[in-house]
């Protein structure tokens, strides 16, 4: 069983149907990594269907070869870079929670504009989350923290809310950034209905 989600075609937009093969919406990790928090989340979520954003070749593989070897039928790994993900690939409405946890935070000012997170960014991830959905973020850099906080509160697409109260793993960087004493920063977002 292959648990890798590769597009036929790069230039159309997928569903959750065409991913998974059931069901309206799923969950994705963006920047899954090596897939720790994936893995974990779909164990125990086996009603839900969870898809990893990863653009390293290596770590969409062992993502993939890992939930295929523990029989995780509700994984898929995509190949693919995060925005062009949320605003070409996607269907609109299909993610109904995004995990965008301990992203690259960009930290040196000339490089902000790599940030993912960008004020023309907002309405993408608007577009891609179904009606209700969530963005549950996570990060040990401060200032990165408060750029996303700041541009999401600042939006009438999104209300900042409390976090969740129930299994959410940590990730593998959350783990190597608490043995160093780091302090992590999160935030939920609900997406809101607009006219
Ligand atoms: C710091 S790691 C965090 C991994 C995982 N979320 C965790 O917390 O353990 C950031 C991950 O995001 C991926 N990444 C960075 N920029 C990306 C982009 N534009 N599109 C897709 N993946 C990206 C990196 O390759 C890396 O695996």
């Amino acid at each position: 069983m292959s648990t890798a989600f590769v597009p036929e075609d790069y230039f159309r937009q997928y569903s959750v149907p065409e991913i998974f093969g059931e069901g309206e919406t799923c969950e994705v990790d963006l920047g899954c990594g090596d897939g720790g928090f994936l893995l974990a989340m779909a164990a125990h979520y086996p009603e839900r269907r969870f898809l990893g954003v990863e653009r390293l070749l290596g770590r969409i593989r062992k993502v993939c070869s890992e939930s295929a070897r523990r029989g995780l039928n509700n994984v898929r790994g995509l190949r693919v870079e995060s925005r062009y993900f949320l605003e070409w690939l996607i269907a609109p409405g299909s993610i109904s929670r995004l995990h965008y946890l301990f992203p690259d935070p960009w930290p040196k000012e000339k490089h902000h504009k790599n940030r993912l997170v960008q004020d023309s960014f907002i309405p993408v991830l608007h577009r891609a989350l179904a009606p209700g959905g969530e963005v549950l973020f996570k990060t040990d850099h401060e200032d990165y923290f408060i750029w996303v906080c700041e541009k999401m509160e600042a939006s009438p697409l999104f209300t900042r809310c409390d976090w969740v109260d129930e299994f959410y793993p940590k990730t593998d960087f959350q783990q190597q950034w608490e043995a160093m004493g780091k302090a992590i920063y999160a935030a939920r977002f609900i997406r809101n209905n607009v006219i």
